[in-house]
């Protein structure tokens, strides 16, 4: 077996440990203090979280979906394939390096998404991009870490509190749809959910896809009207 070789490292603004790249053949891998955040043979789950999601606000005129984080681009090339010609999906990725990465190393495994006209690129922490606007998107796809139990950076537990959920629910546009990828259940979570007044659905998704691999889990929380 070709043994994994360290491709690179990149450095998470903020306090976080540095993502670290590493390849075998065509295989590649981003670790964490360790532990694998993404590996590109293992794509299931961003499919399912961007492809469900996606499919719920396809019909939209000129549908506007912001995905965080750009990892290896699976979600955003199956945003894309499963959005119309008039949609736009705003990325954004906190790393520069995971950039530079789509970029330049593995960029061709998910087809270059971030070269399509419907996408634009903000090299920005997506807790920002959330709180700059209320009544901007049709659908809001996170998948930047582990699930509300964060891996990343400590910072990004925002994302799954009161206050996070509440900010990302009024940045929806009326019966918009929040989607967050976890590595498994969490109640607590999911209370929080129903606490800001939206419809909550769980997923349970199998992370290689054809009931193989580990189950993750997906939550669709739906804004009802302007609620
Ligand atoms: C699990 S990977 C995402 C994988 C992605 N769904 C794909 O299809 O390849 C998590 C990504 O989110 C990024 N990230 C972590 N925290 C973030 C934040 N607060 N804002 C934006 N991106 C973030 C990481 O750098 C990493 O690229």
């Amino acid at each position: 077996m070709i043994p994994w070789k360290i491709h690179g490292r990149a450095e998470v603004p903020g306090n976080g440990p540095d993502l670290v790249l590493y390849s075998r053949g065509e295989e590649f891998s981003i670790r964490v203090s360790g532990t694998e955040l993404m590996n590109s043979r293992v794509y299931a789950r961003e499919d399912e979280l961007s492809k469900l999601g996606c499919a719920r606000v396809r019909e939209r005129k000129k549908a506007r979906v912001l995905i965080g984080g750009l990892g290896m681009g699976f979600s955003l090339i199956t945003a894309l394939d499963n959005l119309n010609p008039d949609a736009e999906v705003v990325i954004a990725e906190l790393v520069p390096g995971v950039v530079k990465w789509n970029r330049d190393v593995f960029g061709h495994l998910a087809g270059h998404p971030l070269n399509d006209r419907r996408t634009t690129l903000r090299e920005a922490d997506v807790c920002s991009v959330i709180r700059e606007r209320k009544n901007a998107f049709d659908a809001i796809l996170l998948d930047v870490d582990n699930g509300p139990e964060g891996l990343t950076r400590q910072s990004n537990d925002w994302l799954y509190s009161d206050t996070g959920i509440a900010y990302a629910r009024d940045a929806l546009r009326p019966d918009g749809l929040l989607g967050y990828w976890s590595a498994g259940p969490d109640r607590d979570f999911v209370r929080r959910l129903h606490r800001a007044s939206l419809l909550v659905e769980e997923v349970e998704v199998r992370a290689q896809g054809r009931g193989r691999g580990a189950r993750t889990t997906l939550w669709f929380a739906k804004r009802y009207g302007r609620s």
